[in-house]
């Protein structure tokens, strides 16, 4: 006799306008494959005017998914139309995974457990700091901001081109976090263990100033959430200047795992032949 559940077919997505540069088709096809799954993983563009029917067909159950991935511009939409969203959402304000439990649209983001699993995986030990720098302050940075007060890092620094931008978070997320202008850079890297870039400063070739890490902590790592190229001209010069570096495609990778989960069953892993499959995309 079969059990209906083992035969029972998922189907999941990824959201976005445009979504077709997303690579987590890839990833999720991989997993899927490898671990021998029948369901779908597949792009679905949706417009922001359409978004909102899109959920409710989702939370109906019409549209056939478990759940899905959202991406650009639909994170803070899905987190003000998820039933449940978790803690972690509801502090950045955005959801980038859901799924559905009990008839109900769960929500979470995922983007700051990648970030750290990433690291954890690329340096262990890096945690073992007491200040971060983090230049940028769009999304992304707030999700990291998030995940490295977490991880119990007691002063986190953020530097932004636009500072207003960065004493926002500041205000958000209390007195950890605290908000610089770009000239302050050297000066707030003074003993620090971990330099995080989440601006999309050396993407796509583009040019980018000079950095001196060398007031930074003996041993401190230096973080790129750009992936493309893999080495980014921050990571090159950190390299250059003796700092442990760690590319972005990790967290790419490892922010993935939750959602899969979630919808199929079972915790996949990052392993060496998903990061060349992304690699050999690029
Ligand atoms: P995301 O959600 O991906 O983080 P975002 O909200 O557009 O994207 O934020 C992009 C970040 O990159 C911001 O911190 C932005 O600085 P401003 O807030 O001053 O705009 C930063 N950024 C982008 N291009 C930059 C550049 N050429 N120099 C310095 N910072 C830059």
């Amino acid at each position: 006799m079969h059990d209906s559940r083992e035969t029972f077919v998922r189907h999941a997505f990824v959201t976005g306008y445009p979504v077709k540069h997303s690579r987590s088709p890839l990833i999720h096809g991989y997993w899927l494959k490898s671990l021998g799954l029948q369901g779908s993983y597949t792009r679905q563009e949706v417009s922001p005017e359409d978004f909102a029917g899109f959920i409710s067909r989702l939370k109906s159950g019409e549209s056939g998914f478990v759940g899905g991935n959202v991406t650009i511009p639909h994170k803070e939409t899905a987190f003000s139309l998820a039933d449940r969203p978790d803690a972690l959402s509801e502090e950045l304000g955005a959801s980038n995974t859901l799924w559905l439990e009990d008839g109900r649209l769960h929500a979470t983001n995922t983007d700051g457990l990648g970030f750290l699993a990433n690291l954890d995986a690329a340096a262990p030990g890096w945690d073992n700091t007491a200040r971060a720098v983090i230049l940028g302050a769009g999304g992304a940075s707030r999700a990291i901001i998030q995940a490295v007060r977490d991880r119990g890092i007691g002063e986190i620094h953020v530097v932004n081109r636009t500072v207003g931008r960065a004493q926002e978070l500041a205000d958000r997320f209390g007195q950890k976090v605290h908000a610089h202008a770009m000239g302050a850079l050297r000066e707030v890297s003074a003993g620090a263990g971990l330099f995080v870039n989440t601006t999309s400063l050396g993407m796509d070739g583009e040019a980018v100033p000079d950095f001196d890490f060398s007031p930074m902590a003996e041993g401190a790592v230096v973080t790129d959430i750009v992936y493309v190229p893999l080495v980014t001209p921050i990571l090159r010069q950190a390299a250059e200047q003796g700092f442990a570096t760690v590319d972005g495609l990790g967290m790419l990778l490892h922010q993935a795992v939750p959602g899969f989960e979630k919808w199929f069953g079972i915790r996949p892993t990052v392993d060496a032949e998903l990061r060349q499959l992304i690699l050999a995309d690029m």
